[in-house]
């Protein structure tokens, strides 16, 4: 594969910063907004809360001066795991919220154990019933020092978003570090909010009286770059991505130099030189940033399936993140799972097949391998693919491969 691609905007960093808008109660306007199914489910939510909602390609306009509820239904919350982050922003406006458990992607149990706990820590009663959750805050949120006991992403959100108006300092410690947590600060201190430390452990929230209206630039989806790189990486091609923050990219670089693939860094771009064949890479191990990201895995998965020699991956954030590998094995991929170790022996070539892909990386990892299997390859279960790739089989084509949408 030969050219360039203009890579999307962050859905992780787009569906928190949809939902903060509610907690702004003033119209923002969002630029770069990826075209995903997740970003349809999250406005449906926001439209359901009473927001005015007009979206124009990658912009989306949200004005939830109108909000009249405090209650997601079932039905919404279903649609995606990270529904979850309008609880602390429903909290900071209305000082209410009831919602049920998150659906998502089928990696395993995603407890919010760590979200409630840090509301209750602010002051907000928390009650669970027939699988309900009801936050009602008595009085003014009140700022407090939570302590995570694991850097959850979502977790760090939803404190930020609920203590972004409260009364007093917050101050969070063991805080997850991923850009998207950084971009969400960023959006929020542009409305007056005033949070510091964000992309570091500590993060301190001095809670402000109210936030205005602000447009923002949402950050490239790092995930979706990493993508396009194992693409090249697999086809033995020359890539340049357009519109990135390398330095987000800097936890996957290595493992790409590794495998023999050549990188070049410019401003806001990145070019990547694939070898003939790629090599084995050192052990991979997922951790939180700035460690090798989860969402990355199985995309590597795919790039070692082809590599010369054996690579080993171990999945240390979720649970069962690893079901990718019985369909790569279905293309004549050597792999072995034990436990949330995969082995893998890389082949000289895989061989197209009909495969199912079980979440959305799993999914773009069954495309990758497809890119480079002898004969035709069919994933079934694009719809998971559909909630974190904008269009992902044009910007393939784009830059030669044969792949097409049925
Ligand atoms: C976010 C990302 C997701 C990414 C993940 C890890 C979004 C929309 N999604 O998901 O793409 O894979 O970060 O980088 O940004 N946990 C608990 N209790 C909690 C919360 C989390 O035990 O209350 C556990 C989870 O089960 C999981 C781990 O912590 O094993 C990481 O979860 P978390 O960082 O919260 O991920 P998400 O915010 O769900």
């Amino acid at each position: 594969m030969d050219g360039s691609i203009k890579v999307q905007g962050a859905k992780n960093s787009a569906l928190p910063i949809l939902a903060a808008t509610v907690a702004v109660g003033k119209p923002c306007v969002i630029h770069n907004c990826p075209r995903l199914s997740d970003i349809d489910a999250t406005v449906d939510i926001l439209v359901s809360l009473g927001c005015e909602v007009k979206r124009n390609s990658n912009t989306v306009y949200v004005d939830s001066s109108n909000l009249d509820s405090d209650s997601i239904s079932d039905a919404l919350m279903r649609e995606m795991r990270s529904s979850v982050i309008f609880m602390g922003a429903l909290l900071s406006r209305t000082g209410e919220a009831e919602l049920t458990a998150p659906g998502g992607c089928d990696i395993g149990i995603r407890p919010i154990d760590l979200h409630l706990m840090a509301m209750k820590k602010l002051g907000i009663d928390v009650t669970e019933e027939y699988g309900r959750i009801r936050c009602r805050r008595k009085g003014r949120i009140k700022g407090a020092k939570i302590t995570l006991s694991f850097p959850s992403v979502g977790a760090t959100e939803n404190i930020i978003l609920a203590s972004v108006r409260a009364a007093g300092v917050t101050t969070i410690i063991n805080a997850a570090r991923e850009p998207e947590i950084s971009d969400l600060a960023k959006f929020l201190n542009s409305c007056g909010a005033k949070i510091s430390g964000a992309g570091e452990s500590t993060i301190v929230i001095e809670g402000v009286d109210r936030l205005y209206s602000t447009q923002f630039y949402i950050i490239p989806d790092r995930i979706a770059a990493c993508t396009y790189m194992a693409g090249a990486a697999v086809t033995g091609g020359t890539v340049v991505l357009d519109d990135i923050v390398p330095a987000h990219l800097m936890p996957v670089i290595p493992c790409f130099e590794q495998s023999g693939c050549k990188i070049q860094i410019g401003s806001g771009k990145l070019k990547i030189t694939a070898p003939e064949r790629l090599k084995s890479m050192q052990t991979i191990r997922t951790m939180p940033y700035p460690g090798f990201p989860t969402d990355c895995q199985a995309i590597v998965t795919a790039m070692a399936s082809v590599a010369d020699g054996t690579t080993v991956i171990a999945e240390n954030i979720f649970e069962s993140r690893m079901r990718h590998t019985v369909e790569l094995n279905r293309m004549g991929a050597s792999i072995t799972v034990h436990d949330k170790v995969a082995i893998i022996n890389g082949v000289e070539f895989l061989q197209g097949a009909a495969v199912s892909s079980h979440d959305l990386r799993a999914g773009a990892a069954l495309v990758i391998a497809g890119l480079c299997a002898h004969g035709e390859t069919t994933v079934d279960n694009v719809n998971y693919i559909d909630r974190g790739y904008e269009a992902l089989e044009d910007r393939l084509r784009q830059i030669g491969a044969d792949i097409k949408r049925v």
